[in-house]
Formats: structure tokens, sequence, C-alpha cells
């Protein structure tokens, strides 16, 4: 025994290192139910603002993250201007201040298509019926183009804006836009991330800057339908992470590699009854600072579209200041 000891502590350490528990998702009561979430708080009071993918994107308000959440209506009750199939359900909103004025980007497509494009929607005070549809704000992608325009994402760098967007196909894409924020810029969108293997399905970035970094989120993997077809172990959404000091590329992961040749370090995953957690955003709370949002689904409830429910975490930092949950 005495001559394996230092191999079984040896062991015993690597176990340590390795086993990571995440934190199960912070409670949620009231209308729970999530499909890429954005959550921005009311500047004027403080309320909660949760929209989600989908059907006029239907949104929801709190006084709390916990809820409860109150259904509100829909930013979008006759669906988008933009002339595209799908224009009665736009998806994956993303929610900011632009000024004074609250901007939500939303993206309209269908499942598998290419044929997709970005729209606005602005708002002074997000209070259901005060919602107005800008229309397309110039991205959009056709059959055999490099990118997927949906899944858009704001990212503000002092005055200047950029959006994100990108799903499948070329992965994430970032442009310039207007000093406004409501039009691409007029320059050539560029790859931000890119992963070569397998059917390259990541998604749904997100940026947000802390300390000395701007941090690059992103989905990977199958979003959808698990009730129907459950996809092998890890081949589930999850949520990807990468790093740089510029907003706008040379994003790295945990070992360095470039998010543009498939690097990309594990943020959340699949966990306890914590299902294909993904859509993520993060926010500044006003008293609990970083808040990752995302949707999973609990694999005691049900897996289907229809049963995803909203997960959120103060986000932890490492020494070496890489996010954790
Ligand atoms: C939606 O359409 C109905 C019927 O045409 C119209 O009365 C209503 O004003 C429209 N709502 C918005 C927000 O455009
Ligand atoms: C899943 O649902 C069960 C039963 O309601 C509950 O006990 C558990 O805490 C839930 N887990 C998550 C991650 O929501």
């Amino acid at each position: 025994m005495f001559k394996y000891f230092p191999a079984f502590l040896a062991f015993v350490l690597v176990i340590e290192t390795f086993v990571y528990s995440y934190s199960d998702p912070g409670l949620c009561t009231g209308a729970c139910w999530a499909h890429d979430p954005t959550v921005i708080q009311r500047a004027s009071d403080g309320k909660y603002f949760k929209f989600n993918t989908g059907t006029g994107i239907e949104f929801a308000t709190s006084n709390s993250l916990a809820g409860t959440w109150t259904l509100q209506g829909f930013v979008l009750p006759n669906g988008s201007s933009i002339d595209n199939a799908g224009s009665q359900d736009p998806w994956a909103p993303d929610v900011h201040l632009v000024g004074d004025e609250y901007f939500l980007y939303y993206a309209v497509s269908t499942f598998g298509s290419q044929v997709s494009a970005i729209g606005l929607a602005t708002s002074s005070t997000m209070a259901p019926g005060t919602w107005i549809d800008k229309g397309g704000v110039g991205i959009a992608s056709k059959k055999g183009q490099a990118y997927n325009a949906i899944d858009p994402n704001l990212v503000a760098v002092g005055t200047d804006y950029y959006l994100n967007f990108g799903s499948f196909w070329g992965d994430i894409y970032q442009t310039k836009l207007n000093s406004a924020a409501t039009k691409a810029g007029g320059s050539a969108a560029y790859n931000i991330e890119y992963d070569s293997a397998g059917t390259r399905p990541c998604e749904g970035s997100y940026v947000f800057f802390y300390n000395d970094y701007y941090y690059l989120l992103w989905s990977h993997g199958i979003c959808c339908g698990y009730d129907k077809t459950l996809p092998a172990a890890g081949a589930e959404y999850r949520i990807m992470m990468c790093r740089s000091k510029a907003a706008t590329g040379e994003f790295v992961d945990k070992s360095g590699m470039a998010c543009t040749s498939g690097g990309g370090s594990i943020l959340l995953e699949s966990h306890g009854t914590t299902y294909g957690p993904g859509g993520q955003g993060v926010f500044t709370d006003s008293s609990k600072g970083l808040v990752l949002y995302y949707h999973y689904a609990n694999q005691t409830v049900g897996l289907g579209d229809g049963e995803y429910l909203f997960g959120w975490n103060v986000l932890k930092w490492t020494t070496d200041g890489w996010p954790e949950v």
C-alpha cells in the first residue's frame, strides 16, 4: 500500500482539479418559459424585462430576477416588416439602452435556412404597445453566402457600435454599424469565431466587457427538438467563451487557441438536471453585478422547446480573469 500511496494521491489531486461543479440556475417563478432570452433592467425604475424568441417576441417583467415574472405581450404583435419567410416569428432578441432609447435587434429566418435578415425595434420605455418596428438594419444573407444573418448582438465600444451575428455556415461574424446603431455602416463583415469541425454549430454570440477584456460567448451544438431526437452526449447546446483586449477580433480561449481556428473554453454545459444551456447573454444587474442568463431544459420536467426555462447565475471570476458559473 505504502509503495502505491503517492500514485493514489496524485490520482486524487487530478480528480480534484478536473471535477468542477456548476451552480444550479437561480430561482425563477411566474412566466419562466425562455428561448434565446435577452434581459435588461429599465433605467428609470430598475424593473427587469425579459424577451424571448418567436411569435412576435413575447416579453415579461418582474421586480426581481427570480420573479414573479408577468407576461406583458409582444414587441411585434403583427410580426416584422422584413419581407422574408419567418417574418411572423422573429427570433433571438437582443436588447440594449442606446442613448435614451431601448433598441431591440431581432432576426427573421426559418429553421435551417440561410435566407435571413436582422431587424430593429425601438421604444423609449419598453412598455407594451410602445415598440416601433424599424425593419431591416441592412444585414441579411441568402443561400451560398459565407454567413447566416441571425442571432444579432450589439457591442458598444465608446461611441462606436458593432453587431455580431451568425449561426452555422461560417459561424460568428461582426460588422460595424453607423453612429446611431440603426444600420450597417457599409464595411464588409468579418469572421470572429469559426470552428471547422462537424456541422460548425456555433451561434447566438454575445460580447461583454469586464476589467481589461471583451468576452465573446456563443452557443455550441443542437438547440432544439430534444424531446424528438436526443442528441449524442455533448452534442446538445453548451455555452462557450473566448476573450480579447479588442471587441473586434483576436479572441482566444483559456489555452490561447484562436477562436477563428476552433478555439473555445466551456463556460456552462449540461449538469445535474440542467440540460442544453444556451441562447445566453450577460447584463449588469444594479445590485448583483454581471449576471449570465440563458435558457435550459430541466431533465425532470421535460425536454421540449415549449418547456425550456429561464436560467441565470451571478458570474464568478478565476484569479486569471475567466468567468465561472
Ligand atoms: C396590428 O394589426 C392590427 C390589425 O391590422 C392593427 O389594428 C394594430 O394597430 C397593429 N399593431 C401594431 C403594433 O402595429
Ligand atoms: C428540475 O425540476 C425539479 C422538479 O421540479 C426540481 O426539483 C429541480 O430543482 C429542477 N432543476 C433545475 C435545474 O431547474
